[in-house]
């Protein structure tokens, strides 16, 4: 198939060409309907259409659609792929409901996204939770490890398969390759939350996808690396255990009837643009970034982080020393440079993927930085390292979720919430990884944690007043 089309986008361009005039909806027509002032953010509504003929539907693909998706599919070598219209959210939601039946157990990784669990739950299956390694460089949590699916086939044989994430928020790739093999072997599914990973199929140096490595089915969020609009994302079918019936009912129950076709319009440049990447293009990304890390060394205190596995090239992990992540990040804002997310101890920088034509502000940002850092200059005492220590690797949750449908809650101080079964999660966010899930018990470390990202500022998704109040939702007894 030919990687320089864009079908959905030529299907936009040539209908607007016509001039048409709108009796349909969306109500803005062409966005005529905004008025002066917003008339710079009205220029993309023309393409903001509806299911008009020729213009397809994603919900039943015959042309532009349905070539664009043959696009996809093609270049990641996949089964099946999906353009997805609400994220990576829905894609693990259509994921998990698609592969599992009610009661099923399911290995997880523990360190995941929430739209997983929240998927888990309305699945209604009997999760058994993997503590990932941590990852003794970067201070995060990274993978599952292998030995550790093996141990959990040991206690429960009978298990369906595994959902992990990879690569994490911070880019660290631990192999799936033996984590595959083992979950394969023992007749289990592997489905992969890759939502930081739609580049990896670039090759080397990137890390592999999950998709080599084999897994059955894969979600990506385009829009976190590749140009595509938030939101955008792919979904991927790679085996033959998949019920592609299941997937595209799900798929349908689970996403708009009226799919944007900016958004789509979007994924389909995103897979014209990375499969056009040349070997040339990742040389220059990575001569680029390179040029941009040495020069962030320069600069008195400041670090930039690697983990002890393979790590995305596009992800840079850097902190100054003497200061947390989230003061770092403050600095950097006052400058007006905005990074991917800060944790107690290093921010997070989402480098772009650049062809051999494009510059970024690389030069400007280590100008600026040097200027604020002259501000707040670093400092000799050492970051403390907080580790959220867990007792055992493979845990269960101590309620079923019929069970957490109908019992009351109550919010109590974190010293009573000790030994009580959580009620609700809690998820500094970014990353939206929960530090508590809902049906777990609550021991001393798990609180001792939170106190320490309350500490250190972090900011937390929902329920911020009772967390910085230090209060914690329970079951009642
Ligand atoms: C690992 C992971 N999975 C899923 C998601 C949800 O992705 P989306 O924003 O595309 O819905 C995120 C969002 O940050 C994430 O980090």
């Amino acid at each position: 198939m030919n990687q320089n089309r864009i079908p959905l986008y030529e299907a936009l361009k040539d209908f607007n060409s016509k001039h048409p005039i709108s009796f349909h909806v969306p109500g803005h027509k062409h966005g005529l309907l905004f008025q002066d002032s917003l008339r710079d953010f009205s220029q993309i509504l023309k393409y903001d259409v509806t299911e008009l003929s020729g213009l397809d539907d994603l919900h039943s693909p015959e042309g532009a659609i349905l070539e664009a998706q043959k696009l996809l599919s093609t270049y990641y070598g996949t089964k099946r792929s999906y353009f997805l219209v609400n994220g990576s959210t829905v894609g693990n939601l259509i994921m998990v409901l698609s592969v599992f039946r009610p009661g099923d157990t399911v290995f997880v990784q523990r360190n995941c996204h929430k739209s997983i669990l929240n998927a888990l739950k309305l699945g209604k299956v009997n999760p058994i939770f993997l503590d990932p390694e941590f990852d003794e460089s970067l201070w995060v949590a990274g993978g599952v490890g292998s030995s550790t699916v093996e141990e959990a086939y040991h206690l429960y044989p009978d298990a369906k398969g595994c959902i992990l994430t990879y690569p994490n928020y911070y880019g660290l790739a631990s192999s799936l390759e033996k984590t595959i093999n083992i979950v394969h072997q023992n007749r289990g599914l592997v489905l992969v939350d890759e939502a930081h990973g739609p580049h990896l199929r670039l090759g080397y140096p990137f890390p592999k996808s999950s998709i080599e490595f084999g897994a059955d089915i894969i979600v990506q969020s385009a829009h976190k690396i590749l140009p595509a609009m938030t939101m955008g994302s792919y979904l991927h079918i790679n085996s033959e255990f998949i019920s592609t019936e299941r997937v595209e009912y799900y798929y349908s129950v689970l996403q708009s009837s009226s799919p944007s076709y900016p958004i789509m319009t979007s994924l389909d440049y995103a897979r014209y643009f990375i499969s056009t990447f040349t070997s040339e293009d990742i040389q220059y990304t990575l001569r680029q970034r390179d040029r941009f890390v040495d020069d962030l060394k320069k600069i008195k205190g400041i670090l930039v982080a690697n983990g002890i596995v393979e790590q995305d090239p596009l992800k840079l992990i850097i902190r100054y020393q003497g200061y947390s992540g989230y003061e770092l990040q403050h600095f950097f804002e006052e400058e007006k440079i905005f990074v991917e997310m800060a944790d107690p101890y290093q921010v997070v920088m989402v480098l772009p993927l650049l062809k051999k034509d494009m510059t970024y502000f690389y030069k400007d940002t280590i100008e600026k930085l040097k200027k604020v850092l002259n501000r707040h200059i670093y400092k000799i005492n050492p970051t403390n390292r907080l580790q959220m220590e867990s007792k055992q690797k493979i845990n269960h949750l101590a309620m079923s979720y019929e069970e957490m449908e109908i019992k009351p809650i109550e919010w109590v101080s974190f010293d009573q919430a000790l030994d009580r079964v959580a009620a609700k999660m809690i998820i500094p966010y970014p990353p939206g990884i929960p530090v508590i899930l809902p049906g777990e018990i609550i021991d001393a470390n798990k609180i001792a944690y939170i106190e320490k990202l309350i500490q250190n500022q972090a900011r937390f998704q929902g329920n911020t007043y009772h967390i910085l109040n230090k209060e914690i939702a329970v079951f009642k007894k």
